[in-house]
């Protein structure tokens, strides 16, 4: 075991220098994946911007049906032109997803935990890789608890999954996960997500916390931020506009889309600050257009 003893704090992140290991493909981390891999990779973040909108709506899994998310069927063809990525439950994805549409799927493999539960920090790999490939899926998606009791497990499903999907080429999305009594500093996002993507993820889903552009600098995959419990429109994109300042490769955003007024317009606004570089007041002042007529 390393002697922590003798650890010293890291402190120089380099945040303005570019990741150095980057030639021939643009996605951070992935120059030296299959090209399985990549295409998958492709399908989820926009080849133009780099950066990805996905659409979150994995919620049900452990809370059930959640305000926002009541009807699936109605909701996801409109949203469909304006997130790269939808991501959800095999159950979810199969009943209300209609397969002509073209958006990439990250689909959530992990389960076990409920809200009725205090502790969530316990599941299990769900879903196998062939269902995965059959859904053909651009990612899997793991829950992944750092510093939890289940920690040991949720690593041991991490790296399960982790190396089916080397097996098939499918990448991994590694989902940090933070429970109720767990610290959001920047101090724990550094260990978790560069826990998560020394596993081998091809992609880390993380949140906004104090020195972001550290723990973007310090993490060799490309992030894509939650957007958590739902915000003003207008604070939900200035989430959004921060966290593509300081690096985050897109937003994979569920309640501050779906609990929305206007959940179309607010994801076309999310859309133009991922992709088109518009400001948070730029992209608030299109959203109030928008909603306006
Ligand atoms: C839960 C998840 C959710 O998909 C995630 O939290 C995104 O949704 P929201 O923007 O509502 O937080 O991964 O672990």
């Amino acid at each position: 075991m390393a002697d922590l003893q003798g650890l010293k704090v890291a402190k120089d992140y380099h945040v303005n220098v570019p990741f150095a290991n980057q030639n021939g493909f643009y996605l951070k981390g992935s120059n030296s994946l299959e090209w399985g891999m990549k295409r998958h990779l492709a399908n989820i973040f926009n080849p133009k911007s780099g950066n990805t909108v996905m659409f979150a709506f994995d919620h049900g899994y452990f809370m059930g049906s959640t305000a926002g998310l009541e009807r699936l069927d109605l909701l996801l063809p409109k949203l469909a032109p304006y997130v790269d990525c939808f991501m959800g439950t095999r159950g979810a994805i199969r009943t209300c997803c209609p397969p002509e549409l073209t958006n990439a799927i990250a689909l959530r493999v992990t389960s076990g935990s409920s809200m009725l539960q205090d502790d969530l920090s316990h599941e299990v790999v769900a879903v196998d890789i062939e269902d995965s490939i059959r859904m053909n899926a651009d990612c899997m998606a793991v829950q992944t608890f750092i510093g939890a009791d289940g920690q040991m497990s949720s690593l041991d499903n991490l790296n399960q999954v982790i190396n089916a999907g080397m097996r098939y080429s499918v990448p991994t999305l590694g989902v940090c996960a933070v429970g109720k009594d767990m610290e959001r500093t920047d101090r724990f996002f550094k260990l978790a997500t560069r826990i998560i993507a020394e596993m081998g993820c091809q992609i880390v889903k993380t949140y906004n916390c104090d020195k972001f552009e550290e723990v973007v600098a310090a993490c060799p995959v490309p992030i894509v931020v939650a957007g958590g419990k739902k915000l003003a429109e207008a604070d939900a994109l200035t989430l959004a506009y921060e966290v593509i300042q300081k690096g985050a490769r897109g937003v994979d955003m569920g309640r501050n889309i779906f609990q929305s007024e206007h959940p179309v317009e607010m994801a076309m606004a999310v859309n133009k600050v991922v992709h088109e570089g518009f400001t948070d007041k730029e992209a608030y002042e299109f959203y109030l257009d928008s909603i306006n007529g």
